[in-house]
């Protein structure tokens, strides 16, 4: 069968060798799924058995999946099935993603959505060439550099509310990669249909969710739209309800027959405009006409003859992946074993230094010079290396300025796919912190973001992830604000893709990509045990090294001069959703057990020799 996972590796630990077994039950779930298509079983084997008949994810097991054609990994079993459907009927992984991110924005509101934007990140098969969409938020042309500034202070419109929305980018970016970049073979309305279905007959209520309004129902409240979606009985919805989206499911209707011209113009852009401002915002009809999609050149690097393909300005996502790659390249990672403590400590040590540059050099490249090529320059990243030292951790102070960090991790979102002919596509996508704005636009049913708060509000104050950035990330009309997003496409040296990576978590994203691509190269994990294994993050300010429950680290690392932070465990860092490919072709997609994610892949009958079935 072309289709397997391993756990064996030497690094995992016992208990994640117990996860095995959850994994695997999951895992031939699937591969039934795809066996089943090959040997003819209806199309209902795969598109209700599997993914609903595995059992609750628990917080510590790992999810993989294999398949010999195509795979998707997403935070949600629903829009993996969605993706794996237009895969096995023979759409391309561009068709997939689209399909996948209108489900998720459905399904996990708290996390992305129409309302929001996103980057993709991709390699073509057929050409070799690999791109980058920007699809994020821009601020309205009312925006100003103080306007979140009110008597020195800064005001709530930064974090929530109306004014704290950005101009949405996701559905043009969808629509641009459908045109740009889909197969021809599925229309654009069938790729919108799924999510259309889950909005308005509904959807369950998983506790990420739930645990969001609870949290953050006082505020909802405030706005009527807000509290017919997620308070639609005058109380919280709770685990396990069905949240269903009726105005929402209307925009969709009219984003299948209209493309993005019916989000950024008629009904829906006025509807929008006239709630936000009516509201307090200051996002215009013209704002949503004028929005653009660009095209960007990727951001490149080198980590060990792999070659690693990420996202540029207005992302920090690529440059400081790369940046930090370019550091520990210096080191034997594999040699030190993983999470020893020089392991560590040197991960903490690329991570602050990267961190500190953010915070200085990084904003929308469009509006202010940002020195992408000197920050990814091998010869910077081996100056910044010989200057950690081995044996004491460099104080972020002696590094440069910054603040504190929140508990975040079930906001925005990751979709990897690849198919049959080896495209591999990318896409983090997001809303910003859980339910964004918590401002539903009116009769568009529309969640807008408060990706705003990604900008600078005043140099001295940290935005919700405690990150302190400069003036050249203060908010200018159609300026994009910036992002860690990190979607990345991993490079065999023979061009051939190795992986596809991504995670949500802020300042963690970036991060937690870094750690599952060294537990992939360095440490020749699984996809399964390389999303699963613990991890870290630093990000410069505050001085902290937060640790993930379960690192064994020992008390050198307090002595070296790190303050250590053990989390809580309840509290991950990040959500990664990644594929593989093996030597042997076979695409194995895993889930972070930390989410409520769910992988699929699929097996084309003729890789089997048994004649091929289509849908
Ligand atoms: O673009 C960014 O960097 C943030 N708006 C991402 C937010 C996020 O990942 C929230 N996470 N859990």
């Amino acid at each position: 069968m072309a289709i397997a996972t391993h756990h064996e590796h030497p690094l995992t630990s016992s208990a994640e060798q117990a996860e095995g077994s959850v994994a695997l039950g999951f895992f031939v779930a699937i591969g039934l799924a795809a066996v089943s298509f090959i040997a003819g079983t209806p199309h209902s084997a795969a598109s209700d058995g599997p993914l609903a008949s595995v059992s609750q994810p628990t917080a510590s097991s790992p999810r993989t999946v294999a398949g010999g054609s195509g795979a998707i990994a997403t935070a949600a079993p629903e829009a993996s099935r969605a993706g794996l459907d237009v895969l096995r009927k023979g759409g391309n992984a561009y068709d997939a993603m689209v399909a996948a991110s209108f489900v998720v924005s459905v399904v996990r509101p708290q996390s992305t959505g129409l309302g929001g934007g996103g980057f993709v990140v991709y390699y073509d098969a057929g050409s070799g060439v690999s791109g980058a969409i920007d699809g994020r938020e821009m601020a309205p042309s009312g925006a100003s550099k103080s306007m979140y500034v009110e008597d020195g202070k800064v005001i709530e419109g930064y974090r929530v509310g109306p004014l704290s929305a950005g101009v949405p980018g996701l559905v043009k970016m969808l629509d641009h990669l459908y045109k740009t970049k889909g197969s021809g073979r599925i229309s654009w309305n069938d790729l919108v249909q799924p999510a259309r279905e889950l909005a308005e007959f509904g959807c369950v209520v998983r506790k990420p969710l739930a645990r969001a309004i609870k949290k953050y129902s006082k505020k909802l409240a405030r706005y009527p739209a807000s509290r017919k979606v997620f308070m639609p009985r005058g109380k919280p919805l709770k685990e396990g309800d069905r949240l269903i989206q009726t105005d929402l499911a209307h925009t969709l209707q009219t984003i299948a027959a209209e493309g993005a011209d019916g989000f950024y113009g008629g009904w829906v852009a006025d509807e929008i405009a006239k709630s936000n401002t009516a509201a307090g915002g200051v996002i215009r009809s013209m704002d949503l006409a004028s929005y653009q999609v660009k095209d960007r050149k990727t951001i490149e690097g080198t980590y060990r003859g792999f070659k690693v393909i990420s996202m540029p300005p207005p992302s920090s996502g690529g440059v400081h992946l790369v940046e930090m790659l370019n550091m520990l390249s210096h080191h034997d990672l594999a040699g030190m074993g993983w999470h020893s403590t020089r392991h560590l400590h040197l991960l903490a040590e690329s991570m602050r230094r990267a961190f500190a540059d953010r915070a200085e050099y990084m904003a929308d490249a469009d509006f202010v010079d940002v020195p992408v090529s000197k920050l990814i320059d091998p010869a910077y990243g081996k100056n910044l290396s010989d200057d950690v030292d081995m044996e004491h951790a460099t104080p972020s102070d002696d590094v440069k300025p910054g603040t504190l960090l929140v508990k975040e991790r079930e906001h925005t979102t990751h979709i990897s796919v690849i198919d049959a002919d080896g495209n591999a596509v990318a896409s983090t996508q997001t809303i910003n912190t859980a339910l964004g704005s918590l401002f539903v636009a009116g009769a568009s049913g529309v969640l807008l973001n408060n990706e705003m708060n990604d900008f600078t509000a005043d140099p001295s104050a940290p935005n919700a992830f405690g990150l302190t950035q400069s003036s050249k990330n203060l908010p200018e009309p159609k300026k994009r604000p910036l992002s860690s997003m990190t979607p990345t496409i991993l490079l065999n040296p023979d061009g051939t893709v190795r992986g596809v990576f991504g995670s949500p978590g802020g300042p963690k994203i970036i991060t937690t990509v870094l750690q599952t691509i060294v537990n992939v190269v360095d440490f020749g994990m699984s996809a399964g045990e390389a999303v699963a294994a613990r991890r870290v993050h630093h990000q410069w300010k505050a001085d902290v090294l937060r640790i993930e429950d379960g690192v064994p680290y020992g008390k050198q690392l307090a002595s070296m001069g790190h303050h250590v932070e053990t989390l809580g465990k309840d509290r991950g860092l990040g959500n990664a959703q990644i594929i593989l490919v093996r030597s042997d072709g076979a695409r194995v997609a895993a889930s972070d057990p930390r989410g409520t994610g769910r992988p699929g892949a699929y097996t084309r009958a003729k890789t089997l020799g048994a004649p091929e079935r289509e849908h």
